[in-house]
């Protein structure tokens, strides 16, 4: 993997959920913050006014919810004002940014577990966001059996329209990634996320290594 060397560089972190994506997002930052780096912490769906107003109809849908290819397209709206209005601005100032699930999780979630395949998902990114790909996108996978307890501290009985779905289907999200990872190693790296933070954090900044060297 090579880094857009001349200007700033776009990380990804991707997982189902609980896996550690925000937390790790946040301890990476504040890496980069300590090596003199400028760094821009995001999410999706959301980082702008108009993604995250995005967000809040796919997270609690108004009336009886959207339809798998609606939902696919508010995704995909949400990230090309992100795209167009944050990140790709931010890289070229030559800023970090850390981005907590990008189109990798549309791919895993609408594309995979949702049904609607990866052509549809990658013709929408193309369209709506140029096709962008983050420079590394790193996969946490933690298990099954973890993740049910880590969600049960963290939400209790509240989740959101997708985080609420059923088991059957947040394992085929976790499959969807690892096939996608597995199909291109270059494009990933996946990380063990079980463990502390700290050991987490560890095993991010050895993966990604001299790469972050400017
Ligand atoms: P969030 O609270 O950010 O999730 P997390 O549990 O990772 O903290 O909610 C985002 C939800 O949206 C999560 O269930 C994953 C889902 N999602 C998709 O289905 N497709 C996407 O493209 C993205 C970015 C998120």
């Amino acid at each position: 993997m090579t880094r857009n060397t001349a200007k700033g560089c776009f990380i990804a972190f991707e997982g189902g959920e609980g896996t550690g994506k925000s937390t790790q997002s946040r301890l990476l930052a504040e890496a980069l913050r300590d090596r003199g780096e400028s760094v821009e912490v995001t999410r999706e769906p959301g980082g702008t006014a108009g993604a995250e107003a995005i967000r809040e109809l796919l997270l609690h849908p108004p009336g009886e919810g959207w339809n798998a290819q609606s939902e696919a397209l508010l995704f995909a709206a949400a990230r090309a004002d992100h795209v167009a209005r944050l990140i790709r601005p931010m890289i070229e100032q030559g800023t970090f940014v850390v981005c907590d699930r990008f189109v990798d999780s549309s791919r895993a979630y609408q594309g995979g577990a949702g049904g609607l395949g990866d052509a549809a998902i990658q013709t929408l990114h193309a369209f709506g966001s140029g096709g962008l790909r983050p420079d590394y996108t790193i996969l946490l996978e933690v298990d099954e059996e973890r993740l049910s307890e880590r969600l049960a501290a963290r939400d209790g009985d509240v989740s959101d329209a997708i985080g609420g779905r059923s088991a059957q289907y947040h394992r085929a999200v976790a499959r969807s990634f690892r096939d996608l990872a597995d199909s291109d190693p270059d494009g990933f790296i996946i990380i063990d996320g079980m463990g502390s933070p700290e050991e987490v954090h560890a095993r991010i900044v050895t993966a990604l290594g001299p790469a972050l060297d400017t």
